[in-house]
């Protein structure tokens, strides 16, 4: 069983990295692939880099290179809905890309020729990542459901209040996590993700989200991988 373990930024990732001892690097597609072990697990721990492009690439080379049988992707995301706060851990149970639209072919937010908007993530792997977040965080307010990404940092009290009541059961935004859904959709692997919650995509967004991922991101994901794992 070989596990993928994805963030976005060196941030998000540096304290997993620091749990691997025996990995080796492996570059592909200008991306470097931490090959080894975590826990005694097999684990292949990558920085995707921002966006949703960059994410499907990396969850691609994941699948088709390094045959990982289950991919997890940990983080941090804005709050959107009401009452999810900073520090707040948001566990997805699905995913919708927020800033597709082809409409009126298509309706808004739908994936053209897929059908659906939204792609779930895999119960019984979310069930285990929301145990180990539990686990690792018991302080911390979890919270279960939609997360919508785009390319784009929603970094507006506006723009968070138009995808509120645009998508009134989004709990978080981010910028990857809906692509990496449509890969694993594509080739039946399962995947779940983990956000801690970094700003409320808010005015002060930007303030927030770069003291979050400088002071507290990393020390979060490895917290929940090491539980997840172990
Ligand atoms: N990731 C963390 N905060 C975010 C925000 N406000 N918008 C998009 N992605 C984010």
């Amino acid at each position: 069983m070989k596990t993928a373990i994805v963030s976005a930024m060196q941030e998000e990732l540096s304290s997993v990295l620091a749990l691997m001892p025996d990995e080796h690097k492996v570059a592909v597609g200008g991306r470097e692939f931490f090959d080894g072990h975590l826990h005694g697990r097999e684990v292949v721990a990558v920085l995707a880099r921002i966006g949703k492009v960059a994410a499907a690439t990396t969850a691609a080379v994941l699948i088709e290179r390094f045959k990982v049988d289950r991919i997890v992707f940990t983080g941090v995301a804005g709050g959107i809905a009401p009452g999810v706060n900073v520090g707040d851990v948001v566990v997805a149970e699905s995913f919708l890309q927020h800033d597709l639209d082809a409409s009126p072919i298509f309706p808004k937010y739908e994936v053209p020729l897929y059908g659906m908007s939204r792609f779930a993530t895999d119960a019984s792997l979310t069930q285990q990542l929301a145990d180990a977040a539990r686990r690792a965080l018991p302080d911390a307010k979890l919270h279960r459901g939609l997360v919508i990404s785009g390319d784009r940092f929603v970094a507006t009290s506006a723009e968070s209040r138009a995808l509120q009541s645009a998508l009134p059961d989004a709990l978080a935004v981010e910028m990857e996590g809906a692509a990496i859904a449509q890969v694993c959709h594509d080739y039946g692997v399962p995947f779940a993700a983990v956000r801690t919650i970094s700003d409320r995509a808010d005015d002060a967004a930007h303030v927030d989200f770069l003291l979050f991922v400088r002071d507290v991101a990393s020390g979060h994901s490895a917290a929940i991988v090491e539980a997840f794992l172990g």
